[in-house]
């Protein structure tokens, strides 16, 4: 299908739903306590960078689901009047401009998961806060550091053009694919784009429709929420937010997939977490020498 140009403010979503609900469990002990989302990518928790990109993609609002456990994560994004007048006092400028960076980003809204019901039941607790006018949402894991920051864009851009929902694939080695939620497509007339004929589970790499695995990044159609509430328990016996796109692809709603171009983190093990610090702190003129000498030492030795 040719790119046309049929964008609109419809096609644009206004509130990014961040899912941070869930219990973490591939990070515990660390998660007893702490939410995943507030672990620190070298000196930044997790959510405030999915914040960040869910700014400068040009959401108005950050709808963060959360639950009891995780109130904290919240509290990120509150502004602390004695610590902030502490540093003020000693004139800590960069600390003070790092703990005000936060609430200063975008208005957040919490909403509240009261059971990890699974992610579908998470993205649902989110209709009621939207206003009648939003006809799409973009749906942000906060496990997923997706860089550099920009697919939501591209993906706006070909809802705007394609209409229905997007999401968001990489390319891995076809031997890794059964680690992942792997999409089948059929090619567009845009290398970047396929068009999403159905999702696999953690397919075996023999069964796998192709080496296009989904990332945490989704433009998706308002329509969605009326699938959540036909879907029923799937996997785990949670409501999965694929199953309800699953059921949307059936119906003929049109779903397609941008193929991102560049690196990607997985947060929510201590794996991914590690290459994620390591990735940052390069990065970082105050860390980089400094560990790239270490490092350079400690797999020398
Ligand atoms: P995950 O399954 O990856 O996260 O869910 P989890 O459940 O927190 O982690 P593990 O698997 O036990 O280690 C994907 C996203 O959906 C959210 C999670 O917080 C995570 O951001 N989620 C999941 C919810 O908000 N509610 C749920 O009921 C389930």
């Amino acid at each position: 299908m040719p790119m046309t140009s049929t964008a609109s403010s419809d096609s644009q979503f206004r509130t990014a739903v961040v899912p941070a609900a869930g219990l973490g469990t591939r990070f515990l002990p660390a998660t007893k306590t702490v939410p995943k989302e507030l672990l620190p990518v070298v000196d930044t928790p997790g959510i405030e960078l999915i914040a960040e990109e869910a700014t400068e993609a040009g959401a108005g609002r950050l709808a963060i689901v959360t639950s009891e456990r995780k109130v904290g994560v919240m509290a990120h994004f509150a502004d602390d009047p004695v610590l902030e007048g502490t540093l003020e006092d000693r004139g800590k400028d960069v600390l003070l401009h790092k703990v005000r960076r936060a609430p200063g980003l975008i208005e957040v809204v919490d909403v509240r998961q009261e059971e990890p019901l699974g992610l579908g039941h998470a993205v649902a607790q989110v209709e009621s806060e939207l206003g009648a006018d939003e006809q799409a949402i973009a749906v942000l894991l906060p496990d997923d550091l997706v860089l550099p920051f920009g697919i939501l864009g591209q993906m706006s851009d070909v809802r705007a053009a394609r209409g229905g929902s997007v999401l968001c694939a990489f390319e891995v080695d076809p031997e890794n694919v059964s680690s992942y939620g792997v999409f089948e497509v059929e090619d567009t007339d845009d290398p970047a784009v396929k068009k999403v004929l159905g999702m696999v589970e953690k397919p075996a790499a023999e069964d796998a429709p192709s080496n296009l695995a989904a990332a945490g990044r989704y433009v998706l159609d308002r329509v969605i929420f009326d699938a959540l509430r036909r879907i029923t328990p799937g996997a785990g016996g949670e409501l999965q937010l694929t199953d309800a796109i699953d059921m949307l692809i059936d119906e003929g709603h049109p779903v397609h997939v941008v193929v991102h171009d560049g690196a990607r983190h997985d947060l929510g093990n201590p794996g991914g977490y590690i290459k994620a610090c390591v990735d940052f702190a390069l990065d970082n003129p105050a860390y980089a020498d400094d560990l790239r000498e270490w490092l350079a030492g400690r797999l020398g030795s």
